[in-house]
């Protein structure tokens, strides 16, 4: 497996990859790496010649008092993992590499932006679609793989791939959860032992939403009802926000029509967690 920290020896180990014919698949991380972020590798080994993670703790879709310093780091211990699953490439650059003094250039994907976590989060979604528009020129994947779970960055990142033309096609994996329910989070480990149990109040809650619906319910503000009341019963927990909205658009929907997304933010302390159900 190579590990890089350039942009130069990235692209020089992409054109490779394309020289000897072979497919790419990208896989953009923070790290930190639990069986969500390998279910998107392995999605993107059974569909691409030759797959690639990056690894980046990125500065700029974090706010001034949010926890990028706080955000669990576990590098070694995550090249062994992706050695071990049989990743080609992982690219680990710095935050000199990928922002180069005076860097002032972003992509703001205009409306998507400011919804869900783009509302509580001022500038998050600049930040996710500058570095992912980044990787993008680096490595011109055929495909990139991203996780159900964070649903508004995949509306974003579909906008934006649509909007500025990129050729690559975007690869959508379903949220993969503990056990109980949990849905997997690199800040769960950041969770103290009566937190982790209150977390659970969140995919109880589209638990308590699905079956609403499976019962024939179609209107958000029933459902919203319904949501509240479960979340309700963890008064500890501080809910960001609990929206039935359009998967695409992230606006708030009177009823499901077609589809729609569940979607529910909440602190746990100082720890920020989402999850969310497509209906
Ligand atoms: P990160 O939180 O590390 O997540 C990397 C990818 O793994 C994202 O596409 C995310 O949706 C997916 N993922 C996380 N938890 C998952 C789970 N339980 N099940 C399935 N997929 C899961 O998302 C980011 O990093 C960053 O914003 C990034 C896109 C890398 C840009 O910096």
């Amino acid at each position: 497996m190579l590990v890089l920290k350039t942009i130069a020896e990235t692209r020089s180990a992409c054109a490779r990859f394309r020289a000897a014919g072979k497919t790419l698949g990208l896989v953009p991380t923070m790290g930190s790496l639990h069986e969500g972020h390998l279910s998107l590798v392995r999605a993107a080994q059974a569909s691409c010649d030759a797959v690639a993670v990056s690894i980046f703790v990125n500065p700029t879709q974090f706010g001034p008092h949010e926890d990028f310093a706080a955000y669990p780091r576990s590098l070694e211990e995550d090249r062994r993992i992706l050695d071990a699953a049989g990743v080609d490439l992982v690219f680990a650059p710095s935050s000199e590499e990928m922002y180069p003094e005076g860097a002032g250039t972003f992509v703001e994907v205009a409306g998507l932006s400011d919804r869900l976590d783009g509302a509580s989060r001022p500038g998050h979604f600049r930040g996710v679609a500058t570095v992912v528009a980044k990787l993008f020129h680096i490595f011109s994947p055929e495909r990139a793989f991203f996780g159900q779970k964070d649903a508004a960055q995949v509306a974003v990142l579909r906008k934006m791939v649509r909007d500025l033309q990129f050729p690559v096609q975007m690869e959508v994996c379903p949220t993969v959860r503990e056990p109980d329910g949990l849905a997997l989070s690199s800040r769960n480990r950041n969770l103290s032992g009566e937190e982790r149990r209150q977390a659970l109040v969140l995919s109880r809650t589209l638990l308590g939403v699905q079956r609403q619906v499976q019962g024939g319910e179609r209107e958000s503000g029933k459902l919203l009802a319904t949501a509240m009341q479960i979340l309700e019963e963890e008064p500890a927990v501080k809910v960001d926000y609990c929206r039935v909205v359009d998967p695409a658009t992230l606006e708030d929907v009177r009823d499901l029509g077609h589809g729609a997304l569940v979607a529910v933010a909440a602190y746990l302390g100082a720890t920020r967690l989402i999850d969310n159900l497509l209906v």
